[in-house]
């Protein structure tokens, strides 16, 4: 770039007082007559000619130019932060303030229904609210009576937040639906009309409510109701499916999960992303690795053929016999009736032998469909399933991943998400998989591993500050009960840049620690092989103890996708491994050239043709692009420590196991 004072006017306009300082300091020969307008210099020459000034100026000008240009970026950069910071808090505030205006859940009006976040979530505990008349809903956690019986305490919990609110009932407002014990039973749903009153000083929360009026009660029968104890096991309350939202950890878990899927549409959002709904029923398998559940009508289709009598092989061999003999007997009846053409007989056994002819064919033809059905399904000649008979004439599977369909979108309309239900059939029990689990799937034209790899960074670091800036209460509970390095590990992540090491660095740092006697692996440590759940931790709790991305792993033990990386060995894959999970996302580079992809999906032994799609993208316009999924059961899962998936995701599905 040439540089002259011309230039200057093109630096951006937020710069300019940043630029006048640099012209004052700068040159030292030179004085500015007045302070100057951009693209209006006029410089003052002391002792120089205007040529000479000219060209140190442009010289200086060059560099002074170059900080400008990184200082405005920068500068910029950080009012833009400090903006949006100012922007969120008045968010929070406005938020605040609007509740304040109307307490009543928006649609609980016809109830008159406050929210216990309304309250205690509010900045100063609801102590704004003390005077008012409110009405407050949910079910009781814990319920004791007081007062030697002229009273009881409620801790009624609606789910708006983890606190639950006190309640206090006097026994006169009690009367009227029962008395105390009406209501203290754990698990009893309440509808209270109350004024809201301040706590003495010391108690936890800054107001509770003064029942007046009890509108609603939803008896619960303390004896029978299966999670009444406050102590109940995890494997229990999945027993309990249906009940276990109402347990402290299950409910703390699917807010920070709510606020995890809203931090993703945020994240991508906010990095001008599109959302794009990839299909759950797909006829493509993105893995290649053949763990689908199949999606078929077929099964169904078994009853309407109970009543369709079954045909042996031989006995449609013997009707096939009598048809080519029936044959004959028309061929040697037409015969004789030509013969003797006067014989009215003969033409009347020539006609009937005919309509025989017909009729066997008609029960041939009904006996060959029928022998076509094997085990209630219609079969082809090779015996295997006819899917023109399915719902979609082709066999049809519930998606392992949107990242082919994704690719598609990306391919025309650059960065893309997905963010969906995903299935794998693996006969797996372990503590990290689901039958169903949810996925992120972003994919990125003109993009490589390295920028791929810096997406899944930021994405999975704004989520932890996401969940650190809105979820204390839920975070708060389970560093407490659940496991106390949760909090520290979300603050950390959020505040560290994850390291990186290739495939083969990560194999040579396992492979030490085992020659040095520090740790055994039931795994075999050595190129080439697929790193295991151990092998995966070790790496990010032991070794880095952060997040760290393991990239450029052997092509044999990775998708078809990827990118070929020029050693012939390696693809442009990455994985980010974070403690207590192992790996968290799994993605790459794809390959976008056509031959080599063609190549890759024959060795893989797949069907070219069932990939035609796929490969078009590389005939026509291919580019770079990247793209990578994260396991959200996982997300969660890292930043609650909980131990098993089971517990991050609402209904869980693992073999054998579909409750509702
Ligand atoms: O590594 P995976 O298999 O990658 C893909 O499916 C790619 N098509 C993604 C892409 O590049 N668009 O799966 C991605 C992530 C894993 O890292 C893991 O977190 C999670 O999905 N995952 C599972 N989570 C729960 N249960 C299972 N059975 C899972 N299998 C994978
Ligand atoms: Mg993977």
């Amino acid at each position: 770039m040439s540089c002259s004072i011309s230039l200057l006017p093109r630096v951006v306009a937020g710069a300019t007082s940043r630029i006048n300082m640099h012209l004052f300091r700068a040159p030292q020969t030179v004085s500015i007559r007045s302070r100057p307008q951009l693209g209006t210099l006029t410089p003052l020459v002391r002792g120089n000619d205007k040529a000479t000034f000219l060209r140190h100026t442009s010289a200086r000008c060059l560099a002074t130019t170059q900080t400008m240009e990184a200082d405005s970026t920068t500068g910029v950069a950080a009012e833009v932060e400090s903006l949006r910071a100012q922007i969120a808090q008045l968010e929070t505030t406005l938020k605040l303030k609007e509740k304040q205006l109307d307490t009543v859940y928006p649609y609980s009006r016809s109830y008159n229904k406050t929210s216990v976040v309304t309250i205690l979530g509010s900045e100063d505990g609801g102590k704004k609210l003390i005077g008012q008349t409110l009405r407050v809903g949910g079910w009781v956690k814990t319920g004791r009576e007081a007062g030697a019986g002229a009273f009881c305490f409620l801790e009624v919990n609606d789910g708006s937040m983890f606190d639950s609110l006190q309640v206090m009932v006097p026994k006169e407002v009690a009367e009227e639906v029962g008395g105390l014990r009406a209501l203290t039973a754990t698990g009893t749903s309440v509808l209270v009309e109350g004024r809201l009153e301040a706590t003495p000083e010391g108690t936890k929360q800054a107001v509770e409510l003064k029942a007046t009026k009890v509108l609603h009660v939803g008896p619960c029968d303390a004896a029978t109701y299966p999670i009444a104890k406050k102590k109940t096991s995890y494997e229990f309350l999945r027993e309990k499916m249906h009940l276990r939202p109402r347990a402290n950890t299950i409910g703390a878990v699917a807010r920070i999960r709510n606020a995890l899927a809203f931090a993703t549409h945020k994240f991508f959002q906010e990095n001008g992303f599109l959302y794009v709904h990839t299909p759950i029923i797909t006829a493509s398998d993105c893995e290649g690795a053949g763990e689908m559940f199949q999606v078929t009508t077929l099964i169904g289709k078994m009853k309407e053929y109970t009543d369709v009598p079954s045909v042996s092989p031989q006995q449609l061999e013997a009707l096939k016999g009598e048809l080519a003999a029936q044959g004959d007997a028309v061929k040697a009846a037409k015969a004789a009736a030509a013969a003797n053409k006067e014989d009215k007989e003969l033409a009347a056994a020539s006609k009937a032998a005919v309509d025989k002819l017909l009729k066997l064919k008609e029960e041939f033809a009904k006996a060959e469909e029928s022998s076509r059905i094997v085990g209630g399904i219609k079969r082809l000649p090779d015996g295997t399933p006819d899917y023109k008979e399915d719902f979609f004439s082709k066999p049809a599977y519930l998606t392992v991943s949107g990242q082919l369909q994704g690719e598609f979108y990306a391919s025309a309309l650059s960065n893309i998400y997905t963010f969906g239900p995903t299935f794998r059939a693996e006969h797996s029990f372990t503590a990290r998989h689901l039958a169903e689990f949810w996925m992120i799937e972003p994919e990125m034209a003109f993009c490589d591993l390295k920028d791929d790899m810096q997406c899944a960074e930021d994405y999975v670091r704004y989520c932890c500050k996401h969940l650190l800036d809105n979820c204390a209460a839920d975070l708060e509970f389970i560093n407490k009960m659940v496991d106390n390095t949760a909090l520290a590990r979300l603050q950390q992540v959020a505040s560290t840049p994850f390291k990186r090491v290739s495939y083969t660095e990560a194999i040579e740092l396992l492979q030490d620690v085992v020659a040095r006697g520090v740790k055994q692996f039931e795994f075999k440590v050595e190129w080439g092989i697929d790193l295991q759940t151990e092998h995966e931790r070790y790496l990010t709790e032991e070794i880095f103890k952060q997040p760290v991305i393991v990239y450029n792993y052997p092509k044999d033990i990775k998708a078809f996708y990827m990118k070929l990386n020029e050693d012939g060995k390696t693809v442009a894959a990455m994985d980010v491994l974070v403690p207590k999970v192992g790996e968290l996302i799994g993605g790459s580079q794809r390959e976008d050239r056509l031959d080599v992809l063609e190549e890759r999906i024959r060795d893989g032994g797949m069907d070219l043709a069932a990939y035609e799609g796929y490969l078009d993208l590389r005939r026509y316009g291919t580019v770079p692009h990247s793209g990578f999924g994260l396991g959200f059961e996982r997300l969660v899962l890292f930043a609650t420590g909980l131990d098993n998936i089971r517990e991050v995701i609402p209904f869980p599905r693992w073999p054998g196991n579909a409750a509702y």
